[in-house]
C-alpha cells in the first residue's frame, strides 16, 4: 500500500438553507471529524475541508418565498451552520462558503481551463421559460401533475408523492412557479461535460484500481458506469450562482453542482498559501466524506473535472454513508422532520458527546438506520453512564479514598493484571484497523470494550473488599485501574473529545499522542490527581419525553398543513358525476387479508347483490366491530384484483387530518340499494 505524506480530508459542503441535523452529522461531519482527530493524534499532517454550499436553486426559492435575496438566506444559514459545528466540536481547520471572491475566482478559473482546452461541449436545447418573469426556468421552478401518479405539485424534476425522477417536459400541465402560467419552450445554449469520452477512464480507475471502495459507494459507481455515461449540463440559466466566464453566457451560472467540490480547493486556499501541496502533489491522500446522494458527484463528475483539468489529484477514497432516519421516518428540512443541532445544543448543554456517541454507535455505514430518542436514552444510560462513567468514577474515588488522590506505587502484577493491561494492546490494533479502513460504528465499540475491561478488572478484583485484607495488593489494583483510565484518554479521543479533555483534567494529564496508547506507565506512582466529578450523567425520561413531543406535534402541525394545502380540483361536467353509481350498502361480513397491514375483505350487502370488496381501512377499524356499518358504495367501478381477491366497488372514506378515516354514510338508517347522488 502508498505510503502517504499528509491526507486531505473534505466533508460535504451543506447547503446553506438550513440548518445542520442528525442526519447531516451522522453521514458525514461526525465520521470524517474522528478520521481527522485519529490521524491528528498519530502525528499526521491533515487539511480538514468544510465549508457551506451557497448556490443552487433551491436557495433562490427560499428567498423568494422569505421575500429576501439569496445572499440574506445564505449569510444567515452559513453562519447558523458554522456557530453549531464550532460548538459541537467538529475540527475542521477551515470552514469556508462558496458565495465568497476566492471561490468566484477558482471556480471560474477551472471551467475557463478547461473550456480552452476544449473539454466541453456546447449544445442547443429547448428549455421552459417564463415570458412575464422574462427568465428560463430550472427545474424546481415548473410543477404540474406527475406523469406517473396523477399527484399535482410535482416539481420539474422529482415527484415527492411517487419518487420518480422526471423531465420538466414529462410534467403534464405544467406550470411557472414565477408567474404561475404555463412557460413556452425557447432555446437556450449550454456547456457540457462529455462523461461518455471518460468512461474508459473511470471504469480503469473505479473499477479496476478502487475495488477497496465500499460495497454501496463501488455498486452505485458500477451502476453509473454500466448504465452508460451521457454528457451532463455543467452551467444553468439563473440570476444566482457563479457567472459562466465566457462570451455569449450572459444570465448563465455554473452548475451548482459543478461549482460546489471546487469549494473544497478554495477553502484550502483560504487556508493556507501553500495548498498547492495539498492539492497537486500525489504525496496527499484525499479522502472525501459524504452521504450516498452525493456519489456521482465526488466518484464520477468532480474526478473528469479534475482530470480532464489535469494537474490535480483525485480521491483515494470516498467512504459514504446510507441515510440516518429519525423515529422511522426521513429526515426532512422543509417537513422540520429532524433533530437540529443548534436546538440539540441547546436542550442539552455539555452533552456534545452524548450525541457524537449514539450518532457513531448506530452510523448508517453499511444501510440506513433509524434515530430513536429511546436508543439515545439507552445508550448513554446503560453504556456512557453504567460502564465508561462507572469505571472511571470507581478508579478516582478510589483513589481518591485510599491514597487522598495520589497514584500508588505497583507490587507484582498478577497473570490477571498483566493479561489486562495486555488486552488493552490488542483492543488498540483494532480501533487503529478499523478507523483507517473507515469503520468507524466497530473501532467504537472497540474502545468501549476498553472501557468494559476496565469496568470488569474493578469489578472482578473487588479492591473494596480486598482493602480490608490484602492493603497493598491494592495499590496493584489501583495502580492497574489508573493505567487503564489514562488509556481511556487517548483510546477516546477521536470520538469524545470533551469527554477525554474532562477525563484528562480529573487525571491531571497533559494530552497523550495515539503512539502511547497501549503503555502502562502512563501515570506515575505519587503523581497526584484532582478531585473527582461524574463523567456523565444519567438522562431521565422527561428529557426524552420532552423531545419526543416536540416531534409529535411537528407531525401534527405537518398532517394540519397539507390537508388545509390540499388544493380544490379542476371543475367537471355534470355528465362526468353521473356517471358514479353510489349506493347505500351494508357491511354484513370482514376479515383481514393474510400477510397486509392495510387491507380488510368486506362481503357488502348493496340492496342489489353480496359483493365483494377490499378496502384500505385495516388500520383503523376491526373487523368484527363493523359487522352492520352502513356504508356508501361506488359499485359501477371496475373491478380489480388485490392480493388475489376481485375487489367490486369502493366504499367511500373520509379522511380526518390526522389520517384516520371516517365512513361516509347516512345520519339515519337507509335502506340498501338506496342512491347516492
Ligand atoms: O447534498 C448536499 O447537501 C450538497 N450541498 C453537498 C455538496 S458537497 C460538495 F460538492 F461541495
Ligand atoms: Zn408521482
Amino acid at each position: 500500500m502508498k505510503h502517504f505524506k499528509r491526507t486531505l480530508i473534505t466533508s460535504a459542503l451543506p447547503y446553506a438553507n438550513g440548518p445542520v441535523h442528525i442526519g447531516h452529522l451522522a453521514g458525514v461531519y461526525v465520521p470524517a471529524d474522528i478520521y481527522a482527530r485519529f490521524l491528528r493524534l498519530n502525528g499526521e499532517e491533515v487539511a480538514f475541508i468544510g465549508g457551506s454550499d451557497e448556490h443552487g436553486v433551491p436557495i433562490t426559492l427560499k428567498a423568494k418565498k422569505e421575500g429576501v435575496s439569496p445572499q440574506d438566506v445564505v449569510d444567515k444559514y452559513h453562519g447558523m451552520i458554522k456557530d453549531s459545528f464550532e460548538k459541537f466540536g467538529i475540527s475542521f481547520d477551515v470552514y469556508s462558503r462558496t458565495s465568497s471572491k476566492v471561490h468566484h475566482e477558482t471556480a471560474s478559473e477551472i471551467f475557463r481551463t478547461l473550456y480552452d482546452k476544449g473539454a466541453f461541449i456546447e449544445q442547443t436545447s429547448e428549455q421552459f421559460y417564463d415570458e412575464e418573469a422574462n427568465q428560463f426556468l430550472a427545474d424546481r421552478y415548473i410543477t404540474g401533475t406527475c406523469p406517473k401518479c396523477n399527484y399535482e405539485k410535482a416539481y420539474g424534476d422529482q415527484c415527492e408523492s411517487c419518487g420518480s425522477t422526471l423531465n420538466a417536459t414529462d410534467l403534464i400541465d405544467p406550470k411557472s412557479v414565477l408567474s404561475g402560467n404555463k412557460p413556452l419552450m425557447k432555446q437556450t445554449k449550454h456547456w457540457f461535460l462529455p462523461l461518455d469520452q471518460y468512461e474508459p477512464w473511470l471504469r480503469e480507475w473505479i473499477l479496476e484500481s478502487h475495488k477497496e471502495w465500499k460495497p454501496n459507494v463501488y455498486g452505485q459507481c458500477k451502476s453509473w458506469i454500466d448504465g452508460g455515461l451521457n454528457p451532463r449540463a455543467v452551467t444553468r440559466d439563473l440570476d444566482w450562482g457563479i457567472p459562466v466566464p465566457v462570451e455569449g453566457a450572459e444570465s448563465k451560472v455554473l452548475y451548482v453542482w459543478f461549482d460546489a467540490p471546487i469549494g473544497y480547493i478554495s477553502a484550502t486556499k483560504e487556508w493556507t498559501p501553500d495548498w498547492e501541496k495539498w492539492w497537486k502533489d500525489s504525496d496527499t491522500k484525499m479522502v472525501h466524506f459524504i452521504g450516498k446522494d452525493n456519489i456521482v458527484f465526488h466518484c464520477i463528475i468532480f474526478p473528469a473535472v479534475l482530470k480532464a483539468e489535469g494537474s490535480y489529484i483525485l480521491p483515494e477514497n470516498v467512504p459514504a454513508n446510507e441515510f440516518l432516519n429519525l423515529e422511522g421516518d426521513k429526515i426532512s428540512t422543509s417537513r422540520n422532520w429532524a433533530v437540529w443541532l443548534h436546538e440539540y445544543l441547546l436542550d442539552f448543554p455539555g452533552k456534545e458527546d452524548v450525541l457524537k456517541y449514539t450518532l457513531t454507535a448506530n452510523a448508517p455505514e453499511t444501510k440506513d438506520n433509524d434515530f430513536t430518542w429511546k436508543d439515545f436514552q439507552t445508550r448513554n444510560n446503560s453504556e456512557l453512564v453504567a460502564i465508561f462513567g462507572n469505571f472511571v468514577n470507581r478508579a478516582l474515588v478510589l483513589t481518591e479514598k485510599y491514597y487522598d488522590g495520589v497514584v500508588p506505587e505497583k507490587g507484582e502484577l498478577t497473570e490477571y493484571d498483566t493479561q489486562t493491561l495486555a488486552d488493552i494492546i490488542t483492543l488498540k490494533a483494532a480501533v487503529t484497523r478499523a478507523i483507517e479502513t473507515y469503520h468507524f460504528r466497530e473501532a467504537l465499540k472497540n474502545a468501549m470494550d476498553m472501557a468494559r475491561l476496565g469496568n470488569k478488572y474493578l469489578a472482578d478484583m473487588e479492591p473494596w473488599k480486598v482493602v480490608k485484607t490484602d492493603p497493598e495488593r491494592v495499590k496493584t489494583i489501583m495502580h492497574t485501574a489508573l493505567q487503564i483510565t489514562a488509556n481511556l484518554t487517548i483510546v477516546f479521543e477521536p470520538f469524545l473529545p470533551f469527554t477525554t479533555n474532562r477525563l484528562r483534567g480529573f487525571l491531571n494529564l497533559n494530552p497523550l499522542n495515539w503512539s502511547e496508547l497501549g503503555r502502562t506507565d502512563l501515570i506515575k506512582a505519587g503523581h497526584k490527581i484532582n478531585t473527582p466529578e461524574l463523567l456523565f450523567e444519567k438522562i431521565e425520561d422527561d428529557a426524552i419525553q420532552a423531545q419526543v413531543d416536540k416531534l409529535l406535534a411537528t407531525k401534527k402541525t405537518n398532517e394540519l398543513e397539507e390537508a388545509m394545502t390540499n388544493p380544490a380540483k379542476s371543475n367537471i361536467e355534470y355528465e362526468d358525476f353521473a356517471k358514479l353509481d353510489i349506493r347505500i350498502g351494508t357491511i354484513i361480513a370482514a376479515e383481514k387479508v393474510a400477510k397486509t397491514k392495510k387491507l380488510l375483505k368486506l362481503t357488502i350487502d348493496t340492496g342489489l347483490d353480496k359483493r365483494t370488496v377490499v378496502s384500505g381501512i385495516a388500520e383503523y377499524f376491526e373487523p368484527e366491530k363493523i359487522i352492520g356499518q352502513q356504508v356508501s358504495i361506488l359499485i359501477n367501478l371496475a373491478p380489480k384484483e388485490l392480493r388475489g381477491i376481485e375487489s367490486q366497488g369502493m366504499i367511500l372514506m373520509a379522511e380526518n387530518s390526522d389520517g384516520t378515516l371516517e365512513f361516509v354514510t347516512t345520519p339515519n338508517k337507509t335502506k340498501e340499494g338506496s342512491e347516492v347522488r
